[in-house]
């Protein structure tokens, strides 16, 4: 397995990748890595030649920097991991490397009503960040596949439309949310969560499964209404519970009239923020 920290080093790799007629794809991630990431690898060996994987986390994303403080950093573990799996390249960049002095990585895209919605509105700033930063890897690395976890349910919008608007020769796959034994998402925030908190930690999924069969009979806004008083037990502050259309994000009105409904929510329990979702109608 590679481990590389220079773009100049990864493009020569990847250039000769090219020659060879080799397939990419890649998995953009902030390391801290559990299983979830680990079946994104999985997922891009099965489809591709070449599979790369990036460690890098990204401070134009963080739009509180205590919470870019206490993100977890676990390099060596995440290495050892990627490489028990086959990950063919692991590029960790430092932010000079991403961010080079002199070039300018904003982007000019809107994102219209997407950006606007649940992250976008608790998290300002932070998909300019992931978007920005996303595109500086798909210019250097120029990958077939781009692997994204559907957890990340709104990120995995930000993207495709960025890839859209851009014209980006990139396919996005996006992989099922991977849980705990007990329906907890798996997420790199779960290790800052006390044992006590952990325990209850599940309400999430459990809210999210338990509130789907009531779109039958019950008006959206009722349900995200009963889903936020369910979520509001000791320790956990929900911040929202959306039932949204999958492809535009906005709040659905009448259910029977949309055919891809997903419900999104993010909750603070003590002070980690963990997100989740669920598809409850799929267009496929
Ligand atoms: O989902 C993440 O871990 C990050 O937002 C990503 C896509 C690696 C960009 O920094």
């Amino acid at each position: 397995m590679y481990l590389l920290k220079r773009a100049r080093d990864l493009q020569q790799v990847l250039q000769t990748l090219r020659q060879e007629g080799k397939s990419v794809g890649f998995i953009p991630t902030m390391g801290a890595l559990h299983p979830g990431h680990l079946s994104l690898v999985d997922r891009a060996k099965q489809e591709n030649q070449f599979t790369v994987c990036s460690i890098f986390v990204n401070p134009t994303q963080f739009n509180d920097p205590k919470d870019l403080d206490l993100y977890p950093r676990t390099p060596g573990k995440d290495i050892r991991m990627l490489a028990s799996v086959g990950a063919h390249l692991v590029f960790m960049p430092p932010p000079g490397e991403i961010y080079p002095p002199g070039l300018d990585t904003q982007l000019d895209v809107s994102f219209g009503l997407l950006d606007n919605v649940m992250e976008g509105e608790f998290r300002p700033g932070h998909f300019q960040g992931v978007a920005q930063v996303v595109k500086r890897f798909l210019d250097l690395i120029r990958p077939d596949a781009l692997y994204l976890g559907q957890k990340d349910f709104q990120q995995v919008a930000i993207l495709r439309h960025l890839v859209h608007q851009l014209h980006l020769p990139v396919r996005i796959v996006m992989c099922p949310t991977l849980r705990e034994t007990d329906g907890l998402a798996m997420s790199s925030r779960n290790v800052r969560l006390s044992p006590e908190l952990r325990k209850k930690a599940s309400i999430l999924f459990e809210t999210l499964t338990a509130t789907k069969d009531m779109l039958e009979d019950f008006h959206p806004e009722e349900i995200e209404h009963f889903a936020m008083g369910r979520l509001s037990i000791p320790g956990f502050k929900p911040e929202y519970f959306e039932i949204v259309d999958g492809n535009t994000l906005q709040p659905v009105d009448d259910a029977s009239q949309t055919n891809f409904i997903v419900a999104c929510t993010a909750i603070w329990a003590g002070n980690v923020r963990l997100i989740d979702n669920m598809i409850w109608k799929s267009p496929e």
